[in-house]
């Protein structure tokens, strides 16, 4: 049977009973990571081949809804062009041209074709090579042996993922629920670097046991110190951070419980996406390791489902998510970003993830698996 994250009641039951027994979801191990894995190079380049050799997510399928719109971005280091076709089958290329290289697009869009910026060979959607502008100096190329090249490719659950190479196992793919429904919209997208290693910057959002410390001025006030609901399926795992306001439904028939604004989903998608379902939009960050020290940031924030496309639905999402961006998530970047400021030293030989830290705890364990069975 394909096991499924608790319900809504099943979650808010869940919450009600750890505020009143003042407990909260733990681990089974206490797990120590060695630091040498935040700041090895040699660790670094296993991390990049194993992204090449996994299920990643490329963006959400939102992001290239319409026939013609594209996204290009580099995923472990290599420049992807993804693009949605006549036929309306999302198809991811090396963002390579045939002819010497150049990348064919950047950024996002929406094109009939992609026009070479260096000597303007013409590809049309499917990747296929158009045109080779000055044809006569090229006798012996044939047009049908020289279209893009496409990685391999498939949307599950509004979510477009990629896999380079020959796949080490189905990742994320295995057991993954729906998690964004055809009708959401993208209406932010938005890159950026810190400087920090990829599994630091993730790490901020798989456990609540910092919220009183870190978060005191901005999520505390409404949300719960240390009381999370924490939830494992294949690869991935789903957190739950619980607002204070939740003990209204004690008073409310529990079949008219709803999660709609008394807590947080954040699931992660191994090994570098998460998706964080708040009160008036979605938001999905993808983590691109840039090197050792370096991660870039790609947020989309979205509609929630069943939104209508009115003003104002579009400003109750947009005020969310200015909430979310200004307060607490800058909190945790900082928090990183001085994490990876100490590995510079020998102030410690691994760090320490307790019971509370559970998800990180299920992200490290396979992570290390995976990278124990790379043959490089
Ligand atoms: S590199 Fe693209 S046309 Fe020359
Ligand atoms: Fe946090």
């Amino acid at each position: 049977m394909v096991k499924k994250f608790l319900s809504d009641q099943e979650v808010i039951q869940k919450v009600l009973d750890q505020i009143d027994n003042k407990t909260t979801d733990l681990g089974d191990e206490v797990w120590r990571e060695p630091v040498v894995n935040y700041r090895s190079e040699q660790r670094f380049v296993r991390e990049l081949e194993l992204f090449k050799r996994l299920p990643i997510v490329f963006c959400p399928s939102a992001m290239v809804r319409e026939k013609g719109s594209y996204i290009a971005r580099n995923v472990a280091g290599v420049p992807l062009l993804a693009v949605r076709g006549q036929d309306n089958i999302v198809r991811v290329f090396y963002n390579s041209c045939r002819h010497r290289g150049m990348m064919l697009a950047e950024g996002t869009g929406t094109t009939p074709k992609f026009v070479c910026p260096y000597h303007a060979w013409a590809y049309g959607l499917d990747g296929e090579l158009l045109n080779i502008a000055g044809r006569e100096g090229f006798p012996d190329v044939e047009l049908k042996s020289h279209g893009l090249v496409k990685v391999k490719t498939e949307e599950k659950g509004g979510l477009v993922f990629i896999t380079q190479k020959e796949p080490l196992s189905s990742g994320a793919l295995d057991q993954l629920p729906d998690l964004i429904s055809p009708d959401q919209k993208v209406f932010d997208y938005s890159t950026f670097i810190d400087t920090a290693n990829w599994k630091i910057l993730l790490e901020t959002a798989m456990e609540g046991y910092h919220i009183r410390a870190l978060h005191n001025k901005t999520f505390y006030p409404y949300g719960f110190d240390n009381l999370n609901i924490v939830e494992t399926i294949g690869m991935n795992s789903r957190i739950v951070f619980p607002f204070r306001r939740i003990e209204k439904l004690r008073k409310i028939s529990k079949k008219n419980w709803r999660a709609d604004g008394m807590l947080t989903y954040v699931t992660q998608i191994y090994p570098n996406t998460r998706l964080s379902i708040l009160s008036n939009h979605y938001q999905l960050v993808i983590m691109e390791p840039i090197s050792v020290e370096a991660s870039q940031w790609h947020v989309y924030r979205l509609t929630p489902p069943g939104s209508s496309s009115s003003e104002h639905d579009l400003e109750k999402s947009k005020k969310d998510a200015s909430f979310v961006k200004d307060t607490g998530v800058e909190e945790d970047r900082d928090a990183a970003c001085s994490i990876q400021k100490g590995l510079s030293g020998d102030g410690n030989t691994h760090f320490t993830f307790g019971k509370f830290e559970k998800a990180i705890v299920h992200f490290h364990r396979q992570l290390t698996e995976h990278i124990n069975n790379l043959c490089v």
